[in-house]
């Protein structure tokens, strides 16, 4: 697509309202991250040390962020859905935290700082994983009200969190780029790796505001091109992007021998797909009215983060 000027106008336009906005909310989910990871005596040093550092590390807080605006995007209070926002974030840490170690990606750079196994060791990485992972759903199950909603909150959760999604996803993407590999595959691995827990961000703002059946389906059908515009350009990154902006290595998807939308339909179709899919995401919005606008600000973002 030929961006003239008053394309570049409307990115940066678009760059500042969500730079803005997310700096509005996000000290509230850090204050709330923090406050839930003051551990008394049983947890000892080094693990909630590793917790603290993976989890606190600067993220962007999309999958917080995305509960909060669906909630709002719903007619609810964001404030309400902040124990999910933090719940996904939790997970959403583990995963990364899990992602990085050897036997997986074997990374040595996550958010700009060295990786939790690096700083903590194997061990201490695999556990601070775990006990994320249990925090969340204990988050979710007490301090989502009323309980009929928790339940159905944790149900979404690990639904988004399990064997036919997240961790199903990463088990398909170690396997690595196979003979006869296309799409259909791809788009699998991406829609359950990366997908479901953005999914799931929107789920869990809508089921705390009491969405109805439109505004949920809504959701759904903005998440999932969400989802998969988002790992596209993640892929993206790791291609063109530079390792002092995104905070991770680059160039690691082709060498590992992954599965990814540049390594199988290049990088200007990728580009076009992940623009595709966003424009699609937008015109998901309409049956939410001006509450989501901000959810609107947050998709376009997708397509322009350098990190
Ligand atoms: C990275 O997610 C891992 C993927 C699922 C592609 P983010 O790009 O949201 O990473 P942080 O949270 O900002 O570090
Ligand atoms: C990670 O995908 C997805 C999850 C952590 C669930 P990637 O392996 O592409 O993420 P990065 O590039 O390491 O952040
Ligand atoms: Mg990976
Ligand atoms: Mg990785
Ligand atoms: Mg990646």
């Amino acid at each position: 697509m030929a961006r003239g000027g008053q394309a570049a106008l409307i990115m940066v336009g678009t760059l500042i309202n969500f730079t803005n906005y997310a700096a509005q909310v996000r000290p509230r989910i850090e204050a709330a991250l923090e406050r839930y990871t003051q551990f008394d005596a049983g947890c000892p040093a080094p693990l909630a040390e590793a917790i603290r550092y993976s989890l606190l590390a600067p993220g962007k807080r999309l999958r917080p962020l995305l509960v909060l605006m669906s909630a709002e995007a719903c007619g609810g209070d964001p404030e309400e859905a902040l124990p999910a926002a933090c719940a996904v974030e939790m997970i959403h840490a583990y995963s990364l935290i899990h992602d990085d170690l050897p036997a997986m990606d074997d990374d040595d750079l996550r958010r700009g700082r060295p990786t939790c196994h690096k700083v903590y060791g194997e061990g201490i990485a695999i556990l601070a994983g775990d006990a994320l992972q249990a925090l969340a759903f204990e988050i979710v199950a007490r301090d989502i009200r009323p309980a009929a909603t928790a339940a159905r909150c944790c149900a979404a959760l690990g639904c988004a969190a399990g064997p036919t999604a997240l961790v199903g996803g990463q088990a398909d993407d170690l396997a690595g780029h196979f003979a006869g590999a296309g799409l259909r595959e791809l788009e699998s691995i991406h829609a359950r790796k990366t997908g479901a827990m953005l999914n799931v961000c929107l789920e869990l703002g809508g089921l705390v505001a009491g969405a109805d059946d439109e505004q949920a389906t809504a959701l759904a059908q903005f998440g999932r091109r969400l989802g998969l515009a988002f790992q596209i350009t993640d892929d993206l990154l790791d291609v063109r992007g530079s390792a002092a902006a995104v905070g991770k290595r680059v160039g690691k998807d082709s060498a590992g021998g992954k599965l990814t939308f540049p390594g199988l339909l290049g990088i200007d179709e990728s580009a076009r797909r992940a623009e595709q899919l966003v424009a699609e995401a937008r015109a998901a919005l309409a049956p939410l009215g001006a509450r989501g606008q901000h959810l609107d600000v947050l998709v376009q973002y997708v397509l322009e983060r350098d990190r």
